[in-house]
This record gives C-alpha cells, sequence and structure tokens, in this order.
C-alpha cells in the first residue's frame, strides 16, 4: 500500500500563513509523488486551503465532522457540507475531541458513520493514556475505541482510515518507540482482519511527536502506513522531510 502522510494543524494557521506554508509545502514536494498527502486544517480555511493545493495532488481534511445531518446544531458543520466543498478526508475522535468536548466512543462511531456516508473518508483516531498504558491497558482501550467503530459502519470498515496516537506521545515530544507503536498497529490490524477480509487495504497511521528524525524507523514498520503529524507539519522543511521519508 502507499504511505499516506496526514498534517493536522489542529487551531492554528492565518491566512497569511496558511498561503506561506502550503506554498512551500507544494513547492518541496518529491518530483514524483508516490504517497498519499493531506492536510487537515481548521474548518474556515478549508476553501482557502483547497484553492491552495489545486493541482499539487495534496488532499484537504477537515478535523472534525457533526454526528447530524443538519439542523439546529450551532457552530458543528456537517458531512454534507464538507462533501459539498469536495473535501476528501476528515479526522474523527481525536483524543483532544475526546479529552476537551467528551466524546464518547459512541459518538465517534456516529461521526465515523456520518462522514463515510457523504463519501469523506473518515481518519478514526485512537490511542490510550498514559495512565492506561502503565495498567497495562493499552490494547484493552484502542480496541474498545476501534469495535465501536466497526459495529458502526458495518460493511464500509474497508473504506476507513485509522490512525493510533497515543495521548502521552502528542505534543510531547515523546514518541512511541516503533516496536511500541508497530505492537499496537498490529493489534489494530488483527481486529480490522476478525471484520472485513479487505483489512490490509485499511491505511494504518501513526500519529504523536512524529518529526523528521524518527519517520524512517516508524514508517518501515511492517503495519505503519503513514504519519498522522502535528506540531512539525506546520513547518514545511519538516513536513517534506516526512513526506520524503514515506515517499
Ligand atoms: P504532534 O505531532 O504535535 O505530537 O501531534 C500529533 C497529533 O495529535 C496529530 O493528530
Amino acid at each position: 500500500m502507499k504511505k499516506l502522510i496526514v498534517g493536522n494543524w489542529k487551531m492554528n494557521g492565518s491566512l497569511q500563513t496558511n498561503a506561506d506554508l502550503v506554498s512551500d509545502v507544494v513547492q518541496g514536494l518529491p518530483a514524483s509523488l508516490n504517497c498519499g498527502v493531506g492536510v487537515a486544517v481548521p474548518a474556515v480555511y478549508v476553501a482557502q486551503v483547497q484553492a491552495l493545493v489545486q493541482g499539487s495532488g495534496v488532499a484537504v481534511a477537515a478535523q472534525d465532522v457533526s454526528q447530524h445531518e443538519k439542523g439546529a446544531y450551532t457552530g458543528e458543520t456537517s458531512a454534507s457540507m464538507l462533501q459539498d466543498l469536495g473535501v476528501r478526508y476528515t479526522l474523527v475522535g481525536h483524543s483532544e475531541r475526546r479529552q476537551y468536548h467528551g466524546e464518547t466512543d459512541a459518538v465517534v462511531a456516529a461521526k465515523a458513520q456520518a462522514a463515510l456516508a457523504k463519501g469523506v473518508t473518515p481518519i478514526v483516531c485512537v490511542g490510550e493514556t498514559l495512565a492506561e498504558r502503565e495498567a497495562g491497558q493499552t490494547e484493552q482501550v484502542v480496541k474498545r475505541q476501534l469495535a465501536a467503530v466497526i459495529h458502526q459502519v458495518g460493511h464500509c470498515i474497508s473504506e476507513l482510515v485509522v490512525a493510533y496516537e497515543p495521548v502521552w506521545a502528542i505534543g510531547t515530544g515523546k514518541t512511541a518507540s516503533p516496536e511500541q507503536a508497530q505492537a499496537v498497529h498490529a493489534v489494530l490490524r488483527a481486529q480490522l482482519a476478525a471484520a472485513t477480509e479487505h483489512a490490509g487495504r485499511v491505511p494504518l497511521l501513526y500519529g504523536g511527536s512524529m518529526n523528521a528524525a524518527n519517520a524512517v524507523p516508524l514508517l518501515s514498520q511492517a503495519d505503519i502506513d503513514g504519519g498522522l503529524v502535528g506540531g512539525a507539519s506546520l513547518k514545511a522543511a519538516d513536513f517534506l522531510q516526512i513526506i520524503a521519508a514515506a515517499n
């Protein structure tokens, strides 16, 4: 499978800095791009960034989507709206949404389903906290998180992207070792394989302090098909080195 590198800008950016960053990334892409590249941008900048990446092969992703179809949900963005703009992917269940916005496994599953129903590929984020890892619950937690989505989306499982993001590695500079990450990815792959014969088609991304220095060893693991990159995706040179490692 081709690798997939998605930058998650989180709540960062402005018209000016987006234009500078995307222009540097697009200009620095490998002449022959053999991996998928995407950027998950704040909803308010989706249209701007779509115009900026046009013709470059870089896909635009949203960072969240509502589980509701439409109506009185102030502040939310529906999957139809993302479809209307031609948005390719949306993150669902990022740990920051789970932690600060109370998103449960059931809500995350409903969001994944809402996105799939409109042809927007959900990038389902799962991952354990430090306390859960230290209590030996990593496998149990990520399996529970993924199971909720698998049960909800039925035969569409093979259309998902899954991102393993250990919460203790996000924005901390502490990366999971390639072996730690691979061990969890293998668990996720096996879980998908029990649910669909097309588990090999589901990209499993690693996220959590991925950077130019650790991208190569992480991306060379058997079940690591790409990266979900936070901080390093805000610096064109770093993001480009990660893309080069995946290419
Ligand atoms: P960092 O790469 O900044 O640790 O963020 C990871 C992440 O949360 C991507 O979604």
